[in-house]
């Protein structure tokens, strides 16, 4: 007995040295300590030993167990020690490699010069109001004194979503349903996505404007071109003058178109304004009386002026971008030129 378990322990720890990771280490526990493993076989040969030997060769065989389990831990530690390197290095970080940056992106060109325009009128206390996209002919023509067949229907090529439903052609709905749903003083800003049939370099079928619009006792033109002059020396430059041309709108009595003074060559004459020293800017007017009383508001006790901007044409004149295109194309090289 004694000599086969100094075999069978020579066995053993010959057997560790080819044990290197944890599949190898729960076979060495069935080989030699499971149920049906060698050392607990011994116990089985027992009764093959004469009596008066048993006690002292059962002592000797737990022992013998004894030290196998103690190299079985051993082993086990080293095995797990061995397995937590191999993953430490599986899993190695180099800290010192350079990063994989994402791009930031940036606020859209129209976005930027909205912004800026909301902050000089919100410095001026307008409030902003935003209309429906999706509008009826009532609010979007007829209430603007735009009736079914005037004439002025065709300045707006029309995208008619049913019979008396379009996407809204300007954002001065906006002023009928601010006038509806509150008595002057008013003063807003009604900032927008509009949509026309039209597509060309300086026209698109969806563009922006901001519409503007002021009612209270006593409002004159004076008052519209005097806001107007602070709004565009903040936009474009301190120096630069407005000019009032008479124009027609069917919603305002009398129209302008207003111009102003080229911010690029300083009145001169260049390429931005033709020649001519001035630069079109946008359209407005003194609040038609039929469109006061439209939303019930009575034309002998208040007036009010209104105006629309096109957002993107202030853009393309800021910037010096001649084709509206750029701005719906998303092409990055173009947009990553904004941050603002
Ligand atoms: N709604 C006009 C357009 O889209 C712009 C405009 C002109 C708005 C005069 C106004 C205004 O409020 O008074 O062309």
């Amino acid at each position: 007995m004694k000599q086969k378990i100094e075999s069978l322990n020579a066995q053993l720890s010959a057997a560790i040295a080819n044990v290197q990771n944890k599949e190898q280490l729960a076979a060495f526990w069935q080989e030699y300590l499971g149920k049906k493993g060698h050392y607990s076989l011994l116990m089985t040969e027992l009764r093959n030993v004469p009596a008066e030997e048993r006690p002292q060769a059962g002592k000797v065989i737990n022992e013998a167990k004894k030290w196998a389990e103690a190299q079985y831990q051993e082993l086990s530690a080293r095995i797990a020690q061995i397995e937590l390197e191999a993953q430490n290095a599986r899993e190695a970080v180099d800290i010192t490699m350079p990063a994989t940056r994402r791009p930031a992106g940036s606020l859209h060109p129209i976005t930027i010069v909205k912004d800026q325009m909301i902050d000089v009128f919100a410095g001026m206390g307008f409030e902003i109001y935003e209309g429906p996209e999706i509008e009826d002919d009532d609010h979007n023509f007829t209430r603007l004194n735009v009736h079914k067949n005037h004439p002025a229907r065709d300045m707006q090529d029309t995208f008619y979503v049913a019979d008396d439903i379009v996407l809204r052609t300007h954002t001065s709905p906006g002023q009928i349903r601010v006038m509806d749903s509150q008595q002057p003083p008013i003063k807003v800003l009604v900032p927008g996505r509009v949509f026309r049939s039209d597509s060309d370099a300086t026209h698109s079928p969806m563009f922006h404007q901001m519409e503007g619009l002021v009612v209270d006792k006593g409002i004159t033109l004076c008052d519209l071109q005097g806001m107007l002059d602070k709004f565009v020396q903040a936009l474009f430059s301190a120096d630069v003058k407005t000019r009032l041309r008479p124009s027609y709108f069917p919603f305002t009595e009398p129209s302008v178109e207003v111009d102003v003074s080229c911010f690029a060559c300083g009145g001169k004459g260049c390429s931005l304004c033709k020649g001519t020293g001035w630069i079109e800017v946008l359209g407005g007017g003194v609040v038609h009386r039929q469109v006061l009383q439209n939303c019930g508001v009575d034309p002998d006790v208040y007036s009010g002026f209104a105006f629309g901007i096109g957002i993107e044409r202030i853009t393309m004149l800021k910037y010096g971008i001649n084709n509206m295109g750029y701005l719906f194309e998303n092409d990055v090289r173009f947009l990553k030129q904004f941050k603002d």
